[in-house]
């Protein structure tokens, strides 16, 4: 008797807990589609024969509606775009592909529970005086490049995974003209939108400085 209420104790608590860090995560007003969730799919989903730009068979997962098609707006649970990348269900991306971070997978949650918009105005900081290696570079490198160039899988044999592997692309002269789309180069991020002229322009500046490792 005393080990049954004692139980239910603790599922109540359990339950209290898990409500209340859900509302904590769903009431988090810093995703924005553009630069937290597009990227994560360009990334780590479009690679070629898998989720990118005019994709029929699966779908394309590099617009905001094609993302949609697998999305119930405030029900993560219901929207396999959630349900492949977390819980029993999950088989994506295979295993033979980069992973989603535990950040990753719980921004795609939130935005899911906030509603899954889409709005123009979401107040994004990209300070062009800012170049610096660890702090600049590298994230937008890793938010818009390491799905399909880290060491499980080199797209071009450029592993953008890391100082050395970015400077190898710099030093062959590859890095710029791809993500500037110019003629002669593969367009970057493969399939998806190219960076804002901001992370164009901080690339550029730390590229001119000397592409210190900073
Ligand atoms: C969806 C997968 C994908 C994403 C995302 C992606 N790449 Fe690529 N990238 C590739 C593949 C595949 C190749 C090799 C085939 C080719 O050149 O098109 C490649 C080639 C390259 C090359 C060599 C191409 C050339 O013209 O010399 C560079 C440099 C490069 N990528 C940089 C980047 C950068 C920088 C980003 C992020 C801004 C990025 N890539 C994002 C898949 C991707």
């Amino acid at each position: 008797m005393l080990k049954s209420v004692t139980i239910k104790i603790i599922v109540f608590i359990g339950i209290l807990i898990s409500l209340t860090t859900c509302t904590w995560k769903a009431s988090d007003p810093s995703v924005c589609f553009s630069e937290n969730i597009l990227p994560i799919f360009v990334s780590k989903c479009s690679m070629s024969g898998c989720h990118g730009s005019g994709s029929k068979r699966r779908s394309d997962f590099t617009t905001y509606e094609g993302i949609m098609t697998k999305v119930v707006a405030k029900h993560p649970l219901r929207s396999e775009i959630y349900t492949k990348i977390e819980g029993l269900g999950a088989n994506m991306p295979p295993k033979n592909y980069t992973q989603l971070t535990e950040q990753e997978i719980y921004l795609i949650k939130a935005w899911i529970s906030m509603g899954a918009q889409n709005p123009s105005n979401c107040i994004t900081v990209c300070d062009t005086t800012s170049f610096k290696f660890a702090e600049d570079i590298q994230p937008i490198m890793n938010t818009w490049c390491v799905g399909c160039h880290s060491t499980a899988s080199a797209g071009g044999g450029y592993d953008l995974s890391s100082y050395t592997g970015v400077v190898k692309a710099v030093t062959a002269n590859r890095l710029m003209g791809t993500i500037k789309h110019s003629t002669g180069f593969s367009a970057m991020p493969q399939g998806g939108n190219q960076l804002s002229g901001c992370q164009i322009s901080k690339i550029q500046s730390w590229i001119n400085s000397g592409y210190p490792n900073n």
